[in-house]
């Protein structure tokens, strides 16, 4: 089953740029708690590839905590639009998506935040996966922002294992890929990452982790 452009149409082109922000606020997110825990890995770093920055959240905190030259991909336009209006010379943003854009640069680091990796299906976690070893430096590493907890609007797919199925979110629908951490890694490390260390953060009073791959 493939879900990543499923979400693009029905989810992430649906929800307006304003009921984003105001998700990542009730979920804490806002504050850049995820970013704050990943300071200490970022402050060297020379090169970060945003993947899914969404309408742009966790680019003013790496441009001002970090010397980096950033790169941030989108996919659903109405978002990039947002992110578009974060200018500076250090940013590169691009609309399109990760899993069939060429890149011609290597990356240091690369952030699939805010649980993104979710929109991807098994299928579509090894074509990421593939991609992302071929873009990572030797000392690169992936930081995956991982959904633990069941989300709120969120079904169990009657069909999918492992499959949750959002609604209640007004028109927007879309499914959310969450396989138990031993199948994630199994996953990735099928296509080369290997699997370095978890860091514990909290958002809005829940516990959440993010998980760190290297090649
Ligand atoms: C849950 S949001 C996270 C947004 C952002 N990373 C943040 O932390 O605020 C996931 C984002 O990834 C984007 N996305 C999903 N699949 C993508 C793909 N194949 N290529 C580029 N962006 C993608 C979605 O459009 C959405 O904006």
């Amino acid at each position: 089953m493939k879900i990543n452009d499923m979400n693009s149409e029905k989810l992430y082109q649906v929800l307006t740029v304003s009921d984003l922000k105001k998700i990542a606020q009730s979920a804490g997110l806002h504050l850049t708690p995820d970013l704050e825990v990943l300071k200490p890995l970022l402050l060297e770093k020379q090169h970060i590839l945003d993947i899914g920055c969404g309408y742009g959240r966790a680019l003013p905190w790496l441009l001002q905590h970090t010397k980096a030259h950033i790169t941030a991909i989108e996919k659903a336009p109405n978002l990039f639009r947002s992110a578009l209006s974060l200018q500076d010379s250090r940013l590169e943003l691009i609309n399109g998506d990760f899993l069939h854009i060429n890149i011609p640069k290597s990356f240091d680091c690369a952030l699939s935040l805010w649980t993104g990796i979710a929109d991807f299906s098994s299928v579509e976690i090894k074509q990421f996966a593939k991609k992302i070893t071929t873009m990572l430096t030797q000392d690169g590493i992936l930081c995956i922002d991982y959904i633990e907890a069941m989300p709120k609007n969120a079904l169990r797919s009657d069909q999918h294992e492992d499959m949750l199925h959002v609604t209640g979110l007004g028109k927007a629908e879309g499914y959310v890929y969450r396989p138990p951490f031993d199948k994630l890694r199994n996953l990735l490390e099928s296509e080369g990452l290997q699997y370095k260390e978890t860091l514990h953060y909290n958002a809005g009073g829940s516990d959440k982790v993010i998980y760190i791959f290297c090649i």
